[in-house]
């Protein structure tokens, strides 16, 4: 995710800024940049590391105030172009966050005669900025940018400079984190307090729909309309290690907790609540090639394919596409009937999975269309796929997938409901009912990350069992093979995953009274069929733990533990179970001291066969 840095003082900004992106390195990016003022604006910028950043900064660049960017593409390609700060004439701007209708701003400020060098969608801020500061008389930087952020949709935390003004540092918040640190004689700003930990501990959080200024000794912040707010500083209590991960104990944890803002992200600029529709442009299918669409083959490992088995009952119920799931490792050794008239998606959140890439190379060559849902910009898979549509969760750094699993769920509502009201499949009211509940998710994901207790005492009371099963039906059972796969691959803890229909057919053998089974069970139209088949585990002495909604009041009668979600549409549940599941890993894994960011014999990104 992007982190942005500022600072303005008596000391030379340059090794401060650079230290301080150093620190957020752990966010994950691809590219870097800084402007200082040294009579002028300097900026310095590159596609890599930050230690490749220092090679091209001179070694004489002096200045007290400064500003600093690590991107993590989101809007055009790690390309040194694409890199922060962006600028427009006398002014510098870093950013992060989604500008929602850049391009619409673009072409406007393009037909004003702003020439545009990147892709990104923060160019748009700095050439806005720009015009708002000269288009009615001179305004200052302020003043700029409190009219330029009224302009602006989506989220943001910016930090921007301007050459006339040197003596000020300006930023600007929505929905998009923004810290500032208060020194002696000098202030700092950024996305987060690690980046200025080793200079001060005293702080001020920046509230949504604040704008304000830094000064080397002093700081004015101010709400939406002008007013000028006074607020307490707090102090930060973390080391540095800590800080790191805002304060969590594992990454897996932090990213956990990161749901609530990474599918906003994903569906953000998307989905139109009022037509019940949902715009996927950069997907490039044209309505008649849509209409003329006969099958869907997913291809994915691991979490993706578990996101793929959810894509299937959506594309089929929603679309009216008949659907296949293919392991990548084994398609690309199969001998796939393939034509035309279908569209291959690739699932894969890092865009690397060697199998993965073998495989859509292998449809390709029968001529099929194909997509790429991934999370990396620029990943290798973006330039296999036609088109991409990328799930914007930020870097996942805990080798489990969670973020990124939970983002994949919402790209495939998506792409169903779009494929589903361009083919005529569903109405704009069921698309309707789906959008809005998508929008509530956010809010449900957080309270059930509020219960995360309750969810942790469940763990602990099965941490020593030797083996697990996750069961659900129809959407819950993609829920089931990422649970099992989630408490595998962290706490190492034998997990399978099921339909729960099939447990007769072979695996109730297994099932004693030392066998934790998960049982999926929120409100649906097989909601009747799962009780059934927690009745046949608990008659085998089983201890069922189901997951089930807040308004079930029927469940306890049958079950021994019962982990609540917020009821919610009946597609959608799959998002909240499943962020259930992933706290139940993470605290089983937490209990038995495994390396929950690193588990044994795993890699974050696949990249042999
Ligand atoms: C999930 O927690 C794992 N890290 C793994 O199963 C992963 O989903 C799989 O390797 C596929 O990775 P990809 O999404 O990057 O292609």
């Amino acid at each position: 995710m992007c982190g942005i840095v500022g600072y303005i003082g008596s000391e030379q900004a340059v090794p401060i800024l650079l230290e301080s992106l150093k620190m957020l390195e752990y966010r994950g990016y691809d590219s870097a940049g800084v402007t200082v003022f040294n009579g002028s604006l300097e900026t310095y910028k590159i596609a890599g590391r930050i230690k490749d950043l220092e090679t091209v900064i001179p070694q004489n660049l002096t200045g007290n105030t400064g500003i600093g960017h690590t991107r993590w593409a989101t809007h055009g390609k790690p390309e040194t172009r694409n890199a922060h700060p962006h600028l427009s004439s006398n002014v510098s701007v870093v950013h992060n966050g989604i500008i929602e209708n850049y391009m619409e701003l673009k072409e406007r400020l393009s037909g004003l005669g702003y020439e545009f060098l990147s892709d990104t969608d923060t160019e748009v801020i700095a050439h806005l900025l720009h015009f708002n500061m000269n288009c009615d008389g001179n305004k200052c930087l302020l003043d700029g940018l409190a009219e330029t952020v009224k302009e602006l949709e989506g989220s943001y935390a910016i930090a921007a400079l301007c050459a006339e003004e040197p003596e000020i540092l300006a930023f600007a918040r929505k929905d998009s984190p923004l810290v500032i640190g208060i020194g002696e004689g000098s202030n700092y700003a950024a996305s987060d307090v690690t980046a200025f930990l080793r200079h001060t501990k005293e702080v001020i959080f920046i509230n949504d729909n604040e704008i304000g200024l830094l000064r080397p000794g002093s700081i004015e912040i101010f709400d939406q309309g002008g007013n000028r707010l006074s607020r307490e500083t707090e102090t930060i209590e973390w080391d540095l290690e800590a800080a790191e991960k805002a304060g969590y104990e594992h990454f897996m944890l932090k990213e956990i907790h990161e749901q609530p803002t990474s599918i906003q992200n994903t569906f953000a600029g998307k989905l139109s609540e009022l037509e019940g529709t949902v715009t996927l442009d950069e997907l490039h299918l044209e309505p008649a090639e849509i209409k003329r669409l006969r099958r869907v083959t997913i291809i994915a490992c691991g979490t993706s394919w578990n996101a793929g088995i959810l894509g299937k009952y959506l594309f089929e119920k929603l679309a009216g596409l008949h659907t296949d799931v293919e392991t990548a490792s084994e398609f690309r050794y199969s001998n796939p009937v393939l034509c035309g008239e279908e569209l291959t998606i690739a699932i894969t959140q890092s865009g690397e999975t060697a199998d993965t890439l073998a495989a859509v190379r292998s449809s390709s060559s029968y001529g099929c269309r194909s997509i790429a849902i991934t999370n990396v910009v620029g990943s290798t898979i973006t330039r296999e796929a036609d088109s991409v549509l990328y799930t914007r969760a930020g870097p996942e750094i805990g080798v489990a997938a969670t973020k990124t699993f939970t983002a994949q769920l919402i790209a495939l509502y998506m792409l169903a409901i779009n494929l589903g009201r361009i083919r005529g499949i569903i109405s704009a009211n069921e698309a309707k009912d789906l959008i809005v509940g998508i929008k509530r998710l956010p809010g449900q994901i957080q309270k059930v990350l509020g219960r995360k207790d309750v969810i942790n005492d469940c763990a602990m009371q099965f941490a020593d069992k030797r083996d697990y099963f996750f069961i659900g039906r129809y959407l819950n059972y993609p829920v089931a093979l990422e649970g099992a796969l989630k408490l595998k691959e962290i706490s190492y803890i034998h997990a399978e995953g099921y339909a729960a229909g099939e447990l007769k057919h072979g695996p109730l053998a297994l099932i004693t009274e030392d066998t934790p089974v998960v049982a999926i069970a929120t409100k649906g139209h097989t909601y009747e069929k799962i009780l059934s088949n927690i009745k046949e585990v608990k008659a085998r002495n089983a201890t069922v733990i189901a997951v089930a909604d807040d308004d079930d009041t029927e469940i306890e009668k049958y079950v021994d533990v019962v982990l609540r979600v917020p009821s919610s549409h009946e597609l959608l549940a799959p998002v909240l179970s499943s962020v259930v599941l992933q706290l139940l890993s993470y605290y089983t894994a937490l209990a038995k001291y495994c390396s929950i960011d690193k588990p044994r014999n795993l890699a974050k990104s696949v990249t042999v066969e």
